[in-house]
C-alpha cells in the first residue's frame, strides 16, 4: 500500500511519500526506514523539515505504531532524524543540502590517489592462473604432478582434524603459526636440509611469496639497493620493486650468483635475493667458494642473504644440497621455504626461517596485515608429516620427476641437439638455451595456441635479455607425453 502522508499543519508543504507493501519479505520496520532514508539521500526531504509523528504516520499506513517506532529509532540512531523536545521530530538538520550523487557527477572526478607504485603496478605482467587444468601439462613451470598427491589420506586429515575441533581452534592465533607444524619443520630443516634452527625462528607464511613481502617490510625503505640473480625469479622482482627497492641485476654464471660482479655493481646493497640449491630459472647449484663468498660478503657490509629453497627436496644426482643458511654463523641469512613444490601451490603454506634477533620484528610486521595464518592447514599439514605421508610423498616423486626429466633430457638431445641443456639436477625444470632470430615470448605465444606450456627465459631478465630458450617444466608433464612435446616444440622452433 502506497501513501501520500500530507501534514496540514505544521507539516504544511511536507510531502512525504513512504511505501510499504504487505506482500514483501520485508519488516514493515525496514520498509519504513528504508523509504525514508533514500527519499533523505534524494533530497527529496530537506535538511530540518518536520516528520509526521509515529502515531499519525501508523494512522497513515495503517500499520500498528511499532514498526513505525522502530524505523523512526534507527534513523534517529543513524542520525538521519533530529527530535527537538516539545517540537517533534525533524529531518537532521546538519546534512548537506545537495545530494552527494548530484554535486559528483558534476564536478570533474579526480585521478585516483594511489601509491605511485601501484600505479606502475598495472604495467607489470600479472601472474595468470594457467584456468585451473587446461594449463597443465607439458611443460608448465612450477606445478607438480598433481594426481600423484594422497588426496584421499589428506582429505581424512582435514575430515578428523574438523570432527575435532574445539573452541579454542577458533580464537586468533600466534602470528608465528602453529607451534606444533613448526616444530616439526624444524626437526625437517635440521635433518633434511641441514638449516641451523629451532622452532621459535620459524614463521608459517602463505607461501614463499608472502615470506618474501614480510621480510621486504623488514627490512627495506624505499630505494634499498637489493641484488638479485640475472636471469632470475620474476615474482620475487615484483615484490622487491612493489617495496621501490632498486633492484640490482647479478649475473648468473655455472657457479652461481657472481659475486665478485656484485660487489662491482654496488657493494653496499642491503640484500641479496638467491636460490642457490637449484637457481631460477637456470638451475645452477652454487659453487662451496661462491657461497662463502656471499656470506663473507654479507658480514662485512652488514648485509642479508634472503635464501629461496623452494625445490631442492628433489635431486637426482646425488643427495640435496645442504642449505646456505647451515653454513652462515653470523646469523645473516634468511631462509625461505615452501610447501607448493612438495605438495601442492593452493595450499599456500610456506615458511621463513628468521635470525632470532629479527623474529619479533617479523611478528610485528606480519600482524600489521595479517593477524595470523589460519590454523586448520597448518593442523592438517602438522598431521601429515607425523605420520610420514610427507616423507613417502617426496620419496615416491622423486622416482617420478627423475623418469621425467630423464625422457625430457634424452627426447631433447635426440630432436634438438643444437640447443644446449643446463640445470637438470634437480627440481622440476630444467633450461634450455637456443640460438634463434625470433624473441622466445612469440614462440612461447605460438606454442600455447597448441597447448604447449613454455616460459620464455627472456621474461626472467631485469635488464635485456642475455639469452633466449625456454624454461621446461616436467613435474607436469606425463613422460609419456614428453617425446611429442617435444616433436612440436622442436616443430615451433624449425618454424
Ligand atoms: C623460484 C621460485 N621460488 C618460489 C616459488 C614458490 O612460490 P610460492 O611458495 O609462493 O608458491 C616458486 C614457484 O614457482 C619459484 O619458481
Amino acid at each position: 500500500m502506497t501513501t501520500l502522508i500530507s501534514q496540514k499543519n505544521q507539516l504544511s508543504g511536507v510531502a512525504t511519500l513512504i511505501s510499504v507493501d504487505r506482500r514483501m519479505q520485508k519488516p514493515i520496520y525496514l520498509q519504513i526506514y528504508e523509504s525514508f532514508r533514500s527519499r533523505i539521500v534524494r533530497r527529496e526531504l530537506r535538511p530540518g523539515q518536520l516528520v509526521p509523528s509515529t502515531r499519525q504516520l501508523a494512522r497513515e499506513l495503517r500499520v500498528s505504531r511499532f514498526p513505525v517506532l522502530n524505523a523512526y529509532a534507527q534513523l534517529l540512531a543513524e542520525g538521519y532524524f533530529e527530535s527537538r523536545t516539545g517540537a517533534g521530530t525533524f529531518i537532521a538538520s546538519s546534512l548537506p543540502e545537495e545530494p552527494a550523487t548530484k554535486s559528483r557527477k558534476a564536478v570533474a572526478k579526480p585521478a585516483p590517489r594511489l601509491r605511485a607504485i601501484a600505479t606502475r603496478a598495472a604495467i607489470l605482467p600479472r601472474y595468470q592462473n594457467p584456468s585451473g587444468t587446461n594449463g597443465l601439462g607439458p611443460f608448465q613451470v612450477g606445478h607438480p604432478e598433481l594426481e600423484a598427491f594422497p588426496l584421499k589420506t589428506w582429505s581424512k586429515l582435514v575430515a578428523r582434524h574438523s570432527r575435532n575441533m574445539r573452541l579454542g581452534d577458533l580464537l586468533y592465533a600466534d602470528a608465528m603459526g602453529l607451534k606444533s607444524l613448526r616444530e616439526v619443520i624444524a626437526v625437517y630443516l635440521r635433518t633434511s636440509r641441514a638449516v641451523r634452527c629451532e622452532a621459535e625462528q620459524i614463521m608459517i607464511v602463505g607461501g614463499s611469496q608472502q615470506a618474501l613481502d614480510i621480510t621486504a617490510r623488514v627490512l627495506f625503505d624505499a630505494g634499498t639497493s637489493v641484488w638479485v640473480e640475472e636471469p632470475g625469479y620474476w615474482l620475487a622482482h615484483h615484490v622487491l620493486k612493489s617495496a621501490e627497492c632498486e633492484v640490482v641485476p647479478v649475473p648468473v654464471d655455472s657457479e652461481g650468483l657472481d659475486v665478485a660482479a656484485g660487489i662491482n655493481l654496488s657493494p653496499q646493497a642491503r640484500a641479496v635475493f638467491v636460490a642457490p640449491s637449484h637457481q631460477y630459472p637456470l638451475g645452477v647449484t652454487m659453487s662451496a667458494t661462491r657461497r662463502f663468498q656471499l656470506l663473507e660478503w654479507a658480514e662485512r657490509a652488514g648485509s642479508w642473504i634472503i635464501e629461496d629453497d623452494y625445490d631442492s627436496e628433489y635431486r637426482y644426482e646425488s643427495a640435496p644440497i645442504s642449505s646456505l643458511q647451515g653454513l652462515d654463523t653470523n646469523s645473516r641469512v634468511i631462509y625461505i621455504g615452501t610447501f607448493s613444490k612438495v605438495l601442492f601451490p593452493s595450499l599456500r603454506l610456506g615458511y621463513v626461517v628468521i635470525p632470532p634477533d629479527l623474529v619479533d620484528r617479523f611478528a610485528v610486521v606480519r600482524q600489521a596485515a595479517d593477524l595470523c595464518p589460519p590454523p586448520i592447514n597448518q593442523a592438517v599439514l602438522t598431521e601429515f608429516i607425523r605420520e610420514g605421508h610427507f616423507a613417502r610423498h617426496i620419496r615416491k616423486m622423486r622416482q617420478v620427476y627423475a623418469e621425467r626429466r630423464r625422457v625430457l633430457v634424452r627426447e631433447i638431445e635426440r630432436e634438438i641437439p643444437a640447443c644446449t641443456i643446463v640445470g637438470g639436477e634437480a627440481g622440476m625444470h630444467l633450461t634450455i638455451l637456443i640460438d634463434c632470430e625470433v624473441s622466445d615470448t612469440e614462440i612461447a605465444a605460438k606454442a600455447a595456441e597448441r597447448k604447449l606450456w613454455l616460459s620464455a627465459l627472456s621474461l626472467s631478465y631485469v635488464g635485456d635479455a642475455a639469452r633466449r630458450g625456454f624454461v621446461l617444466g616436467f613435474g607436469n608433464a606425463r613422460a609419456s607425453e614428453i617425446p611429442r612435446a617435444v616433436r612440436l616444440l622442436k616443430k615451433l622452433l624449425k618454424a
